[in-house]
């Protein structure tokens, strides 16, 4: 099952309630929530009080991508604000396993996140306990950035690891992907895809752009279970 995961980063933050109404009504599987301390990365988004009232407000399953330098100060916070899936970054957090472990002890779904330059095996060691893997295909920081097309080989590998050893993990995918792009980019293995700018800057509005890579997404798994 693929799921798509607006990503409110791109949203109008002045009427966040109706954007992510407008995407749950396009289909939306998932809100990705950009969480940024302007010191991990250089940009500053939104905090657990702001996850706590999108969290009243939906009941979609929140996936909070923290780009956070030493995250596990803050898990306890985005929990209790209500998120549902927390991705930590490799870079970021030196006790990687310890965190996974704290968040997942909780009832939360974990997941590490990687950089572009990062290595898929830097996660050798903790991939067989992950609920997820993010893999980024932009430098994380901002919305809107071009895709870095080496990112589908990191798919592709990472997709062989797991299936091979049968591992859990799914792997999603953030950054620089839309209609043109996700095809491939399924296609080398994501299952959870992250879409910014592609759905709520959309000329044809958020629930259409939803609704379209949801169609996209369908067509192409049963391109890839027929062959
Ligand atoms: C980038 C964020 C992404 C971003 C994606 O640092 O992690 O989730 O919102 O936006 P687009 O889809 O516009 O690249
Ligand atoms: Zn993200």
């Amino acid at each position: 099952m693929i799921s798509i995961a607006p990503s409110i980063l791109s949203a109008d933050f002045a009427h966040l309630a109706t954007e992510i109404a407008k995407a749950e009504e396009g289909g939306a599987d998932l809100l990705h929530v950009d969480v940024m301390d302007g010191h991990f990365v250089p940009n500053i988004t939104l905090g657990p009080p702001v996850v706590a009232s999108i969290r009243k407000f939906t009941e979609l399953v929140l996936d909070a991508h923290l780009m956070i330098e030493e995250p596990s100060r803050y898990v306890d916070d985005f929990i209790r604000a209500g998120v549902n899936w927390i991705s930590v970054h490799a870079e970021a957090d030196r006790h990687l396993n310890r965190t996974v472990a704290y968040i997942q002890d909780r009832g939360i779904r974990a997941g590490v996140a990687l950089n572009p330059a990062t290595p898929v095996q830097a996660l050798e060691e903790i991939l067989p306990d992950l609920d997820f893997v993010l893999v980024m295909s932009v430098n994380p920081g901002f919305g809107g950035q071009r895709f870095i097309p080496a990112a589908l080989e990191k798919i592709r590998k990472l997709r062989g690891i797991i299936s091979s050893n049968g591992y859990k993990a799914r792997i999603e995918v953030d950054g620089g992907i839309g209609p043109a792009n996700l095809g491939e980019v399924l296609e080398a293995g994501a299952e959870i895809i992250v879409a910014g700018s592609a759905v709520f800057h959309a000329a044809a509005g958020v629930s259409a752009a939803v609704r379209e890579l949801k169609q996209i997404a369908r067509r192409q798994t049963s391109v890839l279970e027929a062959t």
